[in-house]
């Protein structure tokens, strides 16, 4: 009770309240707390009702009465009147009272009625602060009546809402009385009417409710399974063809921007970074270069991109690059537009892969964003993909993001022209591995298969071309190949493979594409079976199809065999062939990793590939267990 409250109605309430059923129901009041300012003339509403302050003898023997020795309330007092207390305890006292109240310094085991007692007997604190008020409140609802019912006296809406938000206790009653507030409907229309009250898990019951009608029915449901809607979502637009470079500067940034920087790393710096200011500049656009971008970036890199960017300001954002370059761009662009996103935070771990999409406001407002890229593997172009190492854990983290899927892509095989025969093998598996994984992912969907298919047909056309003789069309179908692998795992997402290079690449520094090459199979031979030993859960997967999925990518290969297990050995093999071709090793050993540096590391990659984001679209749902055993399958190029 404070000094703004109506004491003589939380007097009478009081009263009313404990001289119901004798204080039988739980929720009537068991403490009087109340401010020093006014606790006299509470005393005195009190006793003008009949109240009966008892003396600290008399409260001794009250005390003896309602508990047993082990501080049992004792049944025979339990709804006796207050009189009748009295007298079982030998106290004289006058014959209208009706509660008696005993003033308690403190609350706890040394005062045995500051608990909850059954019976018209009230504990009395006087306090010098709301603040000493609620902290008494606290200590008396943990000592014995966590998750019940507390009532505040007050005209004042702050005190009573940190009276609310102090106190563990189901029902808050304002201005009202315990025993008709708290059994519902009489002093209130929103709690329901019950004489059973909930006092949730503070008080080891499971609900907070005043226990109903509700509660006691048995209720069936009927749930349908539903599908959830997808997308199919890439680019605006995107320029392809040898030399489109130019057209599509024309289109999107002639006479409409007037302020470019270009980001790049060193040696695309050297390579190409004059033709495209030329182009730009021929335009009329101001152009800054930004060229010190680091192969697999952290975050660092993005923040010190993002520094030079602020300083530019400006309306076109030119990303020129491999997938490095590209996703630190995007990250670039992100903060540049949205300066509070937190990278870090936004890579998203849920199970459900529609709620890691990371939500942002739309960019496009200070600058739009045109990729180019110069390898043919990543996809990022087209992807809403970053993949940056975390500075301080090294390890990759996955930022998905709509948003910042690039404005415009540039896919020119112009820039792939001159490309080191290395790089053609190492981004063409990586593109590969794409394509592979979106088809069965659990994902995948009528819109995003053709483009996997597609994407894998190039692939295995072109790739050893590309890679032997660089003849400008085995580039150039590469190049698009990469792209279109690209727009399905930008919508059907990826697989374990993926989640195993990304921490294979971060523990032993091994190239992105080389370390998919370095699993692919194995993925592939671990995911086609008929009987997995877990499956990933997504209502538009309908039934475990990988083996059949792979079957299909073998016959749209034209690779042969008769059952689906003949199919999928062909996809292997095939798989198995164009690495050789292309000159990539066979197994993780052949990379020069000793077997003790890579045992010491195997339970931290296999943890960390169970949490990749990529996992959850795997259709089969991997153990921590199998992925070491793919892991070592890998190391020693067993498939
Ligand atoms: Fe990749």
């Amino acid at each position: 009770i404070d000094e703004t409250a109506d004491i003589r109605m939380a007097a009478n309430y009081i009263l009313m309240s404990k001289t119901f059923d004798w204080g039988i129901l739980c929720c009537a009041e068991s403490t009087i707390i109340t401010l020093k300012s006014i606790a006299d003339r509470v005393r005195r509403e009190l006793e003008k009702l009949g109240a009966y302050f008892l003396k600290p003898d008399e409260a001794k023997a009250i005390e003896n009465v309602i508990f047993t020795e082990d501080n049992r309330i004792r049944s025979d007092v339990v709804g006796v009147s207050a009189r009748k207390i009295a007298e079982l305890a030998g106290i004289k006292v006058p014959p209208d009272t009706r509660v008696l109240v005993v003033e308690l310094p403190d609350v706890g085991r040394g005062f045995r009625l500051s608990a909850e007692k059954l019976v018209p007997v009230l504990a009395f604190h006087v306090v010098e602060s709301v603040d000493e008020a609620i902290e008494k409140c606290r200590k008396v609802l943990e000592y014995d009546g966590l998750g019940h019912t507390a009532i505040v006296y007050s005209k004042r809406r702050d005190v009573i809402e940190r009276f609310y938000y102090a106190l563990k206790a189901s029902r808050i009653l304002v201005n009202t009385p315990g025993s008709f507030g708290g059994v519902g409907d009489i002093f209130n229309f929103k709690l329901e009417p019950s004489m059973t009250l909930g006092c949730g898990t503070w008080g080891k019951n499971i609900v907070t409710d005043n226990i109903g009608p509700k509660h006691l029915l048995n209720i069936k449901r009927v749930v349908d399974r539903r599908e959830n809607m997808l997308w199919l979502k890439v680019p605006p637009r995107i320029y392809f063809r040898y030399g489109c470079l130019e057209y599509a500067f024309n289109d999107e940034l002639k006479g409409r921007r007037r302020n470019a920087i270009l980001l790049c790393d060193p040696v695309i710096y050297s390579l190409y970074a004059k033709r495209v200011r030329d182009i730009l500049e021929d335009m009329g656009l101001d152009v800054h270069i930004y060229y010190r971008i680091k192969p697999e970036p952290s975050i660092d890199e993005v923040v010190k991109a993002l520094e030079a960017t602020n300083e530019v300001k400006p309306d076109t954002i030119v990303a020129l690059g491999g997938g490095s370059v590209l996703d630190v761009a995007k990250g670039v662009w992100l903060l540049y537009e949205q300066p509070k996103v937190d990278l870090r935070s936004a890579s998203l771990r849920f199970m459900d892969i529609r709620k890691r999409v990371y939500r942002v406001e739309p960019l496009g407002r200070k600058a739009i964003m045109v990729a180019i890229p110069t390898t043919s593997g990543t996809g990022s172009e087209v992807t809403p993909f970053l993949v940056l190492k975390d500075s301080d854990s090294k390890i990759k983290l996955t930022i998905v993001a709509y948003e910042v899927t690039p404005t415009v892509a540039v896919v020119d095989p112009y820039f792939v022209e001159k490309l080191p025969k290395r790089l053609v093998a190492v981004s063409g598996f990586d593109a590969l591995t794409h394509a592979l994984e979106a088809y069965v992912s659990v994902y995948a969907t009528e819109f995003t298969d053709p483009l996997a298919l597609q994407a894998l047909k190039l692939i295995f056309r072109y790739l050893p071309e590309s890679y032997e003789k660089g003849t400008l069309e085995a580039r150039e179908k590469m190049h698009y190949a990469a792209t279109i692998a690209g727009m399905a795992f930008a919508n059907a997402f990826l697989g374990v493979g993926h989640s195993m290079a990304h921490v294979l690449g971060s523990v032993f520094d091994i190239p992105h594409g080389l370390a998919c090459a370095l699993v692919v199979s194995q993925v592939v031979k671990y995911n086609a079976v008929w009987k997995p030993l877990r499956n990933t859960a997504f209502p538009q997967y309908k039934y475990y199809s990988a083996p059949e999925r792979y079957a299909e990518i073998a016959d749209y290969l034209g690779l042969g065999g008769k059952t689906v297990e003949e199919k999928v050995m062909r996809l292997i093999e095939a798989i198995n062939d164009l690495k050789r071709k292309v000159g990539l090793p066979m197994s993780i050993k052949e990379l020069g990793i000793s077997e003790d540096k890579f045992m010491e590391k195997l339970d931290f990659m296999a943890e960390t590939a169970f949490n990749d984001q990529c996992t959850s679209t795997n259709p089969r749902h991997p153990l921590i267990s199998e992925l070491k055993e793919l892991f070592i399958k890998a190391y020693y190029g067993e498939v």
